[in-house]
């Protein structure tokens, strides 16, 4: 029995120690939020939280996550919606969106470790996400976008056709 918290709630669930966390989510849960891009940890559609730092869950065996708590984009947002996912909707991210909530949860750890993130530390933490539709450049000025409301710097808007 592999025993962990999703999105604050405890589950217990009979499943194989070495199946991905990425299917546990998925198939187990029935979150399907996080999606399967490559399912080889080089594209970030499958990007989940687990105490709180982003990872791969396609290569996260579920038995590594034991006693962990596990966040996925369906629980972000502690009341209401997450200030990426605000800005996200703002800046009209998403084409395909297919990519978009592993782009969220790894701007979140960004927004962590650097709240006023540079171009730089956007490049930096977010180049291991593709986006097949390329829309990195409203990816990153939606990261600023929430970086603002974060640090509660009046916003100047953001461009939607960025
Ligand atoms: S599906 Fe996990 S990194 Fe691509
Ligand atoms: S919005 Fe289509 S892959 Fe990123």
């Amino acid at each position: 029995m592999k025993k962990f918290t999703i999105n604050g709630r405890p589950v217990a669930l009979d499943v194989d120690a070495v199946t991905t966390l990425l299917w546990v989510i998925r198939d187990e849960v029935g979150l399907t939020g996080t999606k399967f891009g490559c399912g080889i940890g080089m594209c970030g559609a499958c990007t989940v939280h687990v105490d709180g730092r982003a990872v791969r869950s396609c290569i996260t065996p579920v038995g590594s996550v034991e006693g962990a708590a596990v966040t996925t984009i369906e629980g972000l947002g502690q009341n209401g919606p997450h200030a990426l996912q605000k800005a996200w909707v703002a800046a009209q991210v998403p084409q395909c969106g297919y990519c978009q909530s592993g782009q969220i949860m790894q701007a979140a750890t960004l927004l962590k470790d650097h709240p006023q993130p540079t171009d730089a530390n956007i490049d930096t933490f977010m180049s291991g996400n593709l986006c097949r539709c390329m829309a990195y450049v409203r990816i990153r000025s939606a990261i600023k976008q929430a970086a603002a409301e974060i640090n509660g710097v009046p916003s100047k808007g953001v461009q939607p056709n960025a």
